[in-house]
């Protein structure tokens, strides 16, 4: 349970996105304190419309793939929604072919 004096505080990554951005209505409208993480490459930001300016939600405009922004957005935070996703699969096969060849030609496994 969360309380108003101390949130508790979660991630909705993909939180731009459909199930995501109710997802992260509701969590609001349950007094967590909420990060909304979204690389807005296929969300909206008119899907988070209704909790941006509430004082227990924020949108952060990035992507999952950054392991630093990670770290900082997960400081503290009980409970990550992992929501970001490609889910178009022709998109998302493009997308890893490409990410598998940078990480090849950059000497990583
Ligand atoms: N919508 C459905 O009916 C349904 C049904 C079953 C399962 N799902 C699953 O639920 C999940 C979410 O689906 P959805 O319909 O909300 O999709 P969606 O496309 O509406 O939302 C996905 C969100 O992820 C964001 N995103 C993509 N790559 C990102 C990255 N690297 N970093 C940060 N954000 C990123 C997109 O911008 C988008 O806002 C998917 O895994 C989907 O397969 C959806």
């Amino acid at each position: 349970m969360t309380n108003a004096a101390n949130p508790v505080k979660a991630v909705v990554t993909g939180g731009a996105g459909f199930i995501g951005s109710h997802l992260a209505d509701r969590l609001v409208e349950l007094g967590y304190q909420v990060t909304v993480l979204d690389d807005l490459s296929t969300g909206r930001v008119e899907n988070i419309a209704h909790p941006e300016g509430h004082p227990r939600f924020r949108f952060v405009q990035g992507s999952i793939l950054d392991k630093d922004l990670l770290k900082s957005l997960f400081e503290g935070v009980t409970y990550v929604f992992r929501q970001a996703a490609i889910p178009s699969l022709p998109r998302s096969f493009a997308v890893t072919a490409m990410s598998l060849a940078g990480a090849h030609s950059n000497g990583e496994t």
